[in-house]
């Protein structure tokens, strides 16, 4: 696996991302479109890439601000969860926010999202506050927090 970051061209995003619009459910509705507008400015993507065919596994979307980050959007290639790719993903996300001397990262999360709420809690995000009826279904976003 590569791990690949890319923070100005969202034209990387037109192979190997293909699948995102596969995950589409309750509590995720990113697409290849809204990645690639959310790209440009100071957000930027971290991801790892199959090394034969380019196949994006897996990837984070990053926005700075100030002393502190925000996860925007994140998800695992349907056909490798559960193999550690989230978990090393974040790790390095960590570490590089460590070295920029950033002091916390922040997500949000649908409140019903088993798979993820378990996924950060294990990373070591904490609930920090609930936003209520964030989402357009009526259901409250769980912001989530860890301190570098
Ligand atoms: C959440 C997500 C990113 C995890 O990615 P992943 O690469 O499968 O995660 P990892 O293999 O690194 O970590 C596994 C851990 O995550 C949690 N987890 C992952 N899938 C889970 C599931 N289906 N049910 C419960 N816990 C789950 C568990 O804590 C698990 O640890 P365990 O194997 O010891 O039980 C992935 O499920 C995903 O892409 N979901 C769809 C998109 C999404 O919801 N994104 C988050 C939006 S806020």
């Amino acid at each position: 696996m590569k791990l690949l970051m890319s923070t100005q061209n969202p034209k990387i995003l037109e192979q190997g991302f293909e699948w995102i619009e596969a995950i589409k459910d309750f509590s995720f509705n990113w697409s290849v479109k809204t990645l690639q507008d959310s790209l440009g400015g100071s957000q930027f993507i971290l991801y790892f890439c199959n090394q034969t065919d380019e196949q994006a596994l897996g990837y984070i979307l990053i926005s700075p601000f100030l002393e502190h980050w925000e996860f925007l959007s994140l998800a695992t290639h349907p056909n490798y969860l559960k193999q550690g790719i989230m978990t090393e993903l974040v790790s390095h996300a960590l570490q590089m926010a460590k070295r920029e001397s950033i002091k916390a990262v922040f997500l949000e999360v649908h409140e019903q999202n088993g798979p993820a709420l378990d996924f950060y809690k294990k990373n070591g995000f904490v609930i920090n506050r609930t936003r209520f009826k964030y989402y357009l279904d009526g259901a409250n976003a769980l912001e989530m927090k860890t301190q570098i």
